[in-house]
């Protein structure tokens, strides 16, 4: 059984939608066994509490540092015994005190197909700049900004009138099953990662 922790700073879908995998048993061997907020009013924190999934919320605004900040992350987690951590609409970046504590099992979510579109308003860059396909990609996190080893991948079309949140919704859908598909390779035991290439054990 593997112990994740769900970093979130907003709506949460991601969250929720690996959370109902794991209740239907589509993730098998995981458990969320922590969320954990860098803001008090971010809204998954209200699916959290109804299904009594432990809570830690510690206002990012609160601390100027970045290294003091992660470094009480690392602390705050420690009774739960985190084999994975998820990012998922995490707004922060991670600094080498998490990343080092919890070498090659930090995760993250981004809407767009790496390495293109990095960073904010993916989606948005991705309309704007008139690419036909983007998508999600679930990747390991790394000191860089959206720069990890790549875990997964899907595709999404951009139609002609697609605007910043007509594609957002679409690309949304699949990062749900792609998030769940990517979990539950990890927690299968499924998953090599050599250098910056992951290689999928069938
Ligand atoms: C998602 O589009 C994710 O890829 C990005 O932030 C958004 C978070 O959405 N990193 P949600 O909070 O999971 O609904």
């Amino acid at each position: 059984m593997i112990n994740i922790a769900v970093f979130i700073s907003g709506r949460g879908s991601n969250f929720i939608a690996l959370h109902e995998n794991i209740k239907k048993g589509v993730i098998k061997n995981a458990e969320i066994s922590v969320v954990f907020s860098n803001k008090e009013d971010a809204l998954g924190l209200d699916y959290a509490r109804k299904e009594n999934i432990p809570v830690i919320v510690i206002p990012s605004k609160d601390y100027k540092d970045r290294h003091e900040y992660d470094n009480l992350i690392v602390k705050s987690l420690k009774p739960y015994n985190i084999g994975l951590i998820c990012l998922a609409g995490y707004m922060r970046i991670v600094t080498d005190e998490l990343i080092s504590a919890y070498e090659n099992k930090i995760i993250n979510i981004h809407p767009a197909l790496l390495p293109s579109f990095k960073g904010l308003n993916a989606q948005k860059q991705a309309v704007e700049y008139g690419v036909k396909f983007s998508g999600c990609t679930v990747h390991f996190v790394d000191g860089g900004m959206d720069s990890g080893a790549v875990i997964l991948q899907k595709v999404v079309e951009v139609y002609d009138d697609d605007t910043e949140e007509t594609l957002s919704e679409r690309i949304l859908k699949q990062e749900h099953i792609a998030y769940s598909e990517a979990v539950s390779l990890i927690t299968d035991g499924k998953i090599e990662l050599s250098g910056r290439k992951v290689t999928i054990r069938k």
